[in-house]
């Protein structure tokens, strides 16, 4: 274990993960963080899955307390900052990573139900995050919210449906949110960011893209391996957990409002 985040707690959004052979990128974050230094407050819908992360960061010697929530729903926040505030005495990071596609797929096609529930997930979800987390950091006069957001936010695709047209609505209203929120507590001492990863090798980005479109694993994910231009193809959740540890650490500590693609170069590429 070394120090970069040495006497913080921290609130991981999404920290169990879709089930696949890679990790993801909240339980990636969630074993840097601890690594560093850093008590952790999980939260995850899925307890079985979140649980398997705690057991990984009390394996390395850190320390993990859990929360099963949603973060589309208030009092979970509550739960989560409470939880946090009571076990460790301070909150110092939110790292929110959840992100879902319900129902997704191009204009056409649709519901908007699940375009209501895909939004409030994974934007709206940064209102009921600001409300509970906020009051805490300006009393402090510090903190770090950072936000997983996605290439996808910024760039498109010809083909239908990729990205999905909800999960790119949502990703641009937190970039969006992202800078606002930053604005607008920089005068006390918060930095708020979001990481935009590109093509990362994980069971969400991986997995659930090959059952979507009926291709093998292997398959799949060589396609994705050849649309990055840097060397080695996809990222992994590493890379993502990596940035987060950066932009939660002091080593950070006058950035604020960025938004980061962590992508191999994706996003700076025309054709
Ligand atoms: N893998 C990629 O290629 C890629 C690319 C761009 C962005 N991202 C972003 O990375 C983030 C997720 O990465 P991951 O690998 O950890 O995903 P994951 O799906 O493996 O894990 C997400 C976790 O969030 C939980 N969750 C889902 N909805 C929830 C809710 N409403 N409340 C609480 N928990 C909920 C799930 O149970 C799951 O355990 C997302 O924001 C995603 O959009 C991934």
């Amino acid at each position: 274990m070394t120090d970069r985040l040495e006497g913080y707690a921290a609130i991981i959004t999404g920290a169990g993960q879709t089930p696949g052979q890679m990790i993801g990128n909240g339980r990636a974050t969630a074993l840097v963080f601890a690594r560093e230094g850093a008590k952790l407050v999980l939260i995850d819908r899925d307890l079985d899955s979140m649980l398997v992360t705690a057991g990984l960061v009390e394996e390395q010697g850190g320390t993990a307390v859990t929360v099963q929530g949603d973060v589309s729903v208030a009092d979970d926040w509550s739960t989560a900052v409470a939880t946090c505030v009571e076990s460790f005495g301070r909150l110092d990071v939110v790292h929110h990573n959840v992100g879902v596609a319900i129902g997704d797929g191009s204009a056409t096609s649709v519901e908007p139900d699940d375009w209501a529930r895909t939004m409030m997930i994974n934007s709206g979800s940064i209102l009921l995050m600001a409300r509970a987390v906020l009051p805490v950091m300006r009393a402090a006069e510090r903190g770090v919210i950072t936000n997983i957001s996605s290439i996808a936010a910024i760039a498109g695709n010809p083909s239908p449906g990729n990205p999905p047209i909800t999960y790119k609505m949502s990703k641009a209203a937190m970039n969006a949110a992202t800078q606002q929120l930053a604005l607008e507590n920089a005068r006390y001492g918060i930095r708020v960011n979001a990481i935009m990863p590109g093509l990362i090798d994980t069971p969400l980005g991986v997995d659930l893209g090959a059952a979507a479109y009926g291709l093998d694993r292997e398959e799949y994910a060589a396609r994705r391996h050849q649309r990055v231009p840097l060397k080695g193809g996809m990222g992994t959740a590493w890379d993502i957990a990596n940035a987060a540890l950066f932009l939660a650490s002091e080593e950070a500590r006058f950035i604020t409002g960025v938004l980061l693609p962590v992508d191999g170069g994706q996003s700076a590429r025309i054709g």
